[in-house]
């Protein structure tokens, strides 16, 4: 026993519990690898200023085996980080800042590429170009997993038609499968959160989907934010204060945090009993602990948020027709950004009822985004579903059966953009339910739903007011002939009454 201890490796640690990464059965396996790749693509392109062009192609090698190539029009990749990017775990660019991204742990392809060759034996195979300039690499990674580092099998410059760009190639055993949570439902979701981004993919069976850009426009590029004081905890804090430049404690404050001024700065120290001057590094624990109680004590701005880039309530809507195509009444809420320990996050949500070939008494179908990215899998253990599931939708004329989805014709989307989101596992299904977040969902669906009521109401009303009209219609004439009986009218005098009465019902305010 006093011997065996060893350490893990990540890469020995990640084959082990794959599923942790969204490689639990062959179906999704493929499903996360093109996800992977195509969120890389998409976030490379966005960050160079470029408008995305994605190809995705699937080819079919022998039984349940599959070739999976991703080809962007990126800013490439500099050659010497090739081999660490896709030969191994949590290595990425995104991990050490805050900023909206769709990839942040730096486990995506590198596990994908994992997967692959623990399932094929193939080496990950990747094209990168950084410019017209430059050559285009080739390369072969092999991952050792014992010591979750890459090993180069190939190295070579190849020619390639494009002048900047990346394609990666994995080849891995995996299940194709259209329908629900198949590759074409995520791609069609992702063309729904990302306007910009035209795609062409073919699928094993040979069947092709080209779609080009409905918009010329980039989003907005989401700015790079310093953490925000009131989400750090004293172990962080404490790490910080070793590692910091800064030569003194305000300085220390005012350059490693948002919104942190040198007035808030001298408060924090007044309030933790701490000279301004003092140095970072020198600072003991029990002082450091006096400084986290100070930071939590001090009232400091909210985070900025120009870190996020909503999809916008427009943009919203269109996407929400995409998916749900003809429906009788659409709606979208952008919500203002909110704060969960420190992080700033926006939520945004759109709605669409009376959907054309929707059964009325069928549960609503819900589609969750965070970051552009669309989430298919876990939707129970969401945030999103939730505060679905526990919103009252019956104050907005719906059925809704307790602990589930509101019933009818009605498709939901819902977008939370944030700096960091916080998921639920390292596969990036779900998100977590802070209760910050599941207030600022709440809050976009009611405004959703209050409009849709209005709407419902509305609708019914009409509908009962026309119900009743064709009921007294159709007693008109009995009526007519009552009083000719009773008030022996002559024939005319009985057509004028009917007259008269259809008069009075059409002119009526009650219909
Ligand atoms: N197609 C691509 N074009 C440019 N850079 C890429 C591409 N794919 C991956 N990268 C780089 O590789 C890093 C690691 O990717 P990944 O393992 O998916 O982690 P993450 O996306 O979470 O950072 C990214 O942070 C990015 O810098
Ligand atoms: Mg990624």
């Amino acid at each position: 026993m006093a011997t065996r201890q060893r350490e893990i490796s990540v890469a020995e640690f990640f084959t082990k519990n794959r599923h942790l990464l969204g490689f639990d059965n062959p179906k999704k396996a493929l499903l996360t690898t093109v996800k992977e790749a195509v969120d890389n693509a998409l976030d490379a392109c966005e960050e160079g200023g470029i408008l995305p062009e994605v190809f995705v192609e699937i080819t079919p090698e022998g039984q349940d085996r599959f070739k999976v190539v991703i080809e962007d029009n990126g800013p490439g990749i500099v050659k010497s980080q090739i081999p660490r990017i896709f030969g191994k775990l949590l290595y990425g660019s995104k991990f050490h800042r805050l900023k909206q991204s769709r990839g942040q742990q730096g486990i995506g392809i590198s596990a994908a590429a994992m997967y692959g060759q623990l399932t094929t034996g193939t080496s990950c195979r990747i094209i990168s170009r950084t410019g017209p300039k430059r050559p285009a690499h080739y390369f072969e990674i092999h991952i050792d997993t014992k010591r979750n580092a890459p090993e180069v099998v190939k190295d070579e410059v190849v020619e390639w038609n494009r002048e900047h760009g990346t394609r990666v190639e994995i080849h891995l055993e995996g299940i194709f499968q259209r329908g629900r949570r198949s590759i074409e439902e995520y791609l069609e979701q992702v063309l729904i959160a990302n306007p910009h981004v035209t795609l062409h993919y073919k699928a094993p069976d040979g069947q092709e989907m080209y779609r080009k850009r409905a918009t010329e426009i980039l989003p907005i590029e989401a700015a790079e934010i310093k953490p925000h004081p009131h989400g750090i905890e004293l172990g962080l804090l404490m790490q910080m204060l070793k590692a910091t430049r800064a030569r003194n404690l305000k300085g220390f404050l005012t350059t490693e945090f948002a919104r942190v001024g040198p007035t808030i700065a001298e408060t924090i120290c007044a309030n933790a009993k701490l000279p301004p001057t003092a140095r970072p590094s020198r600072i003991a624990r029990q002082e450091a602990d006096a400084l986290y109680r100070a930071v939590r004590k001090t009232k400091i701005p909210r985070p900025p948020t120009n870190c996020l880039s909503p999809i916008g309530e427009e943009l919203m809507l269109a996407g929400l027709k995409r998916v749900a195509g003809k429906a009788e009444f659409s709606t979208a809420v952008s919500r203002n950004p909110a704060v969960y320990r420190g992080n700033p996050f926006l939520v945004e949500a759109a709605l669409a009822w009376g959907v054309e070939g929707r059964d009325a008494d069928s549960p609503a179908d819900l589609v969750r985004f965070a970051n552009r990215v669309p989430l298919q899998y876990q939707q129970a253990g969401c945030a999103i579903t939730k505060a679905v599931v526990g919103l009252n939708w019956r104050a907005y004329g719906l059925t809704h059966p307790r602990t589930a989805l509101p019933q009818g014709p009605l498709v939901i989307a819902v977008h939370i953009a944030s700096a960091w989101v916080p998921f639920t596992s390292e596969s990036k299904e779900a998100i977590a339910s802070y209760p910050e977040i599941l207030k600022e969902i709440r809050l976009a669906l009611q405004e959703c739903g209050r409009r849709l009521g209005i709407h419902i109401r509305k609708k019914a009303r009409i509908a009962d007011a026309e119900k009743k009209r064709s009921y007294i219609q159709t007693y008109i004439p009995q009526v007519a002939l009552a009083l000719q009986q009773i008030l022996s009218l002559s024939e005319a005098s009985t057509k004028k009454a009917t007259r008269n009465l259809t008069t009075i019902l059409e002119k009526s305010r009650k219909f």
